[in-house]
């Protein structure tokens, strides 16, 4: 239960018949460097979490494979049990090798495996939404998700999982999903300077479909652009709550899981992202991803 919820920008979104703050949160930063082991700051990763659900947040990105186990232990510490409007969005489809790497782990084997290892480390009965995960480090890869995806469409009928999306996938893929199951999200990199899924969103605006990108803020590698920061000076806030504001009015079926291990860059990141962008701010914004 919130007790001290503000006003989120954007408002909500359905995921089914579950509703979320368009204002979401990423957890993936939580874990250590490399999103590998422990936090530096535990008790400052347990804060974030439970800042962001006081402030009226009900929407949480998370995977098993950060830590691994990391981050979602963290998330069942700060939080268990869960507000009944809190919903816990996690992937599956990759796992951390030793050298921090995450090889694809879409067999029916590993992701049986996986969906369990989510349920006991969130400590939970069923998963709210459940994205497979495709493709690798660069990005989406073409290839039939067939067998992966219709193993997690088992799951789901055995009441483990009520929702599923497909992550780092083409839009063929994601076609080829929506052939087999219905999806209630896609998550993609998509920002301000990466612009390729321009189309598939729109396409999944008109079937009532979110899309969540990942890497909102540039991820490893903050997002940097002159247009970007005349806007914010301009307008007198960051550019990260530029870059936020502008996914928001990008089209209304795009979440927002920015990640963050400060209360401080999560509460400016809330009231950042309600700025208001006039059509010339945006037309300056819309060159950053023409040009890149
Ligand atoms: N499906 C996939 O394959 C996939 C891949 C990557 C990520 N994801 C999901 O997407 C979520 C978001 O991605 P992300 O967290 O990697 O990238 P991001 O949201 O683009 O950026 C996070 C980075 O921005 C910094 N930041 C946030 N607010 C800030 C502020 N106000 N001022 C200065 N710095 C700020 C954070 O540092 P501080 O901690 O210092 O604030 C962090 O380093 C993840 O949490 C994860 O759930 C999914």
């Amino acid at each position: 239960m919130s007790t001290n919820t503000v006003f989120l920008p954007g408002g909500t979104w359905s995921l089914g018949e579950l509703t979320v703050t368009r204002f979401g949160y990423g957890a993936m930063q939580l874990a250590g460097p490399g999103v590998m082991g422990p936090p530096a700051d535990r008790d400052g990763a347990l804060a974030v979490l439970r800042e962001a659900v006081d402030l009226g947040i009900t929407h949480i990105d998370t995977a098993d494979a950060y830590g691994p186990r990391v981050t979602n232990e963290l998330i069942r510490e700060a939080l268990h049990p869960y507000p009944a409007s809190l919903h816990i969005v996690t992937k599956v489809g990759a796992h951390r090798d030793e050298h921090g790497g995450w090889p694809p782990a879409r067999r029916p084997a590993d992701l049986r495996r996986a969906v369990h290892d989510n349920l006991e480390t969130l400590r939970l009965e069923r998963l709210d939404v459940v994205n497979l995960r495709l493709g690798d480090a660069t990005g989406p890869q073409p290839g039939s998700l067939a067998e992966a995806f219709g193993t997690l469409v088992e799951l789901r009928q055995q009441g483990l999982i009520r929702h599923l999306g497909v992550s780092n996938a083409t839009p063929e893929q994601v076609a080829e999903a929506q052939a087999i199951a219905p999806i209630v999200c896609v998550q993609n990199m998509y920002n301000l300077a990466h612009r390729h899924d321009d189309r598939l969103i729109d396409e999944l605006a008109g079937q009532g479909i979110a899309y969540v990108p990942f890497f909102p803020l540039g991820g490893f590698s903050p997002l940097q652009s002159s247009a970007l920061s005349a806007v914010a000076t301009r307008l007198g806030t960051t550019p990260m709550s530029v870059a936020l504001a502008w996914l928001l009015r990008r089209s209304p079926n795009i979440l927002l899981i920015p990640g963050t291990s400060s209360v401080a860059h999560l509460t400016q990141n809330i009231a950042g992202a309600g700025v208001r962008l006039s059509e010339d701010d945006v037309a300056q914004l819309d060159k950053i991803g023409a040009a890149g």
